[in-house]
């Protein structure tokens, strides 16, 4: 290769790295497992298409970003072994609902009964939320879609770790791209943190409308806190006004 091409692939390279470590350090991780390096040789050639439309070789060119829709995601994720979460699920709990819902709920990651049964939120917390659809909303359950930030069990239910959430991310943005709600509301601190890189507590933030990539997000407290702290199901049930006002304005 001539000098000013091999000087571009290195320059690509290093914007690439520059985005991935970026991307990390947004979500608290500050080193590089030594096991998690990508495998790049000497006589590795980038071509210009690896990088990706974004010039960002960890992203863009993967088959789960090129996936055109949720099975193709679903399998492209695999039996998904990029964090250490893997060592502990039952199953992965991807998603569940409407494929092109105009609402979509986030939640933080699967629990007891989610893992077992492999599909979010279908717990205690789950049918708190289920009601909020059905009662609340007037809606099914399969009219609007359900996903999480985490798609494995965190053991005994702890909070995920900023290398899980780094991992799995990508996977909760691929399915919002792929569904297109017209609205998200992200259910707790790991959903509004994760998808507003914002670190303001979830206290200050419910109840206003926000935006994730242009779409219209509505942080509210998660249904597990609501079991712990019933007085609170009212401010719950406000952002959710605020939810249905807007869905029924978006359709008329
Ligand atoms: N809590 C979550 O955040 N997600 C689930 O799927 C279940 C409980």
């Amino acid at each position: 290769m001539s000098e000013p091409a091999d000087n571009q692939e290195l320059a690509c390279l290093i914007s690439s790295l520059r985005m991935h470590l970026q991307r990390r350090e947004r979500v608290g991780i500050r080193f590089v497992p030594s096991e998690n390096l990508p495998n790049v040789t000497k006589s590795m050639t980038i071509e210009r298409n690896v990088l990706g439309p974004e010039g960002d070789l960890f992203a863009e060119s993967s088959p789960t970003a090129q996936a055109q829709n949720l099975e193709e995601l679903r399998s492209a994720i695999g039996d998904c072994q990029r964090c250490k979460l893997w060592s502990g699920r039952t199953h992965l709990v991807f998603g569940v609902g409407n494929p092109r819902a105009k609402l979509m709920f986030v939640g933080e990651g699967p629990g007891r009964d989610e893992d077992l049964q492999g599909e979010p939120f279908v717990g205690r917390a789950g049918q708190l939320l289920t009601d909020i659809i059905t009662k609340g909303m007037g809606l099914k359950r399969a009219d609007v879609y359900i996903a999480n930030v985490v798609k494995c069990r965190p053991p005994e239910n702890r909070n995920p770790e900023p290398d899980e959430v780094a991992s799995c991310e990508p996977f909760l943005k691929k399915q919002i791209d792929l569904v297109k709600p017209q609205i998200i509301v992200a259910l707790g601190k790991f959903a509004v943190q994760t998808l507003l890189q914002s670190k303001v507590p979830i206290t200050r933030l419910r109840g206003q409308w926000h935006r994730y990539q242009g779409i219209k997000l509505m942080p509210t407290l998660h249904p597990a806190y609501l079991l712990r702290n019933p007085a609170d199901k009212k401010l719950v049930w406000e952002d959710i006004k605020k939810v249905m006002k807007e869905l029924s304005s978006e359709s008329t």
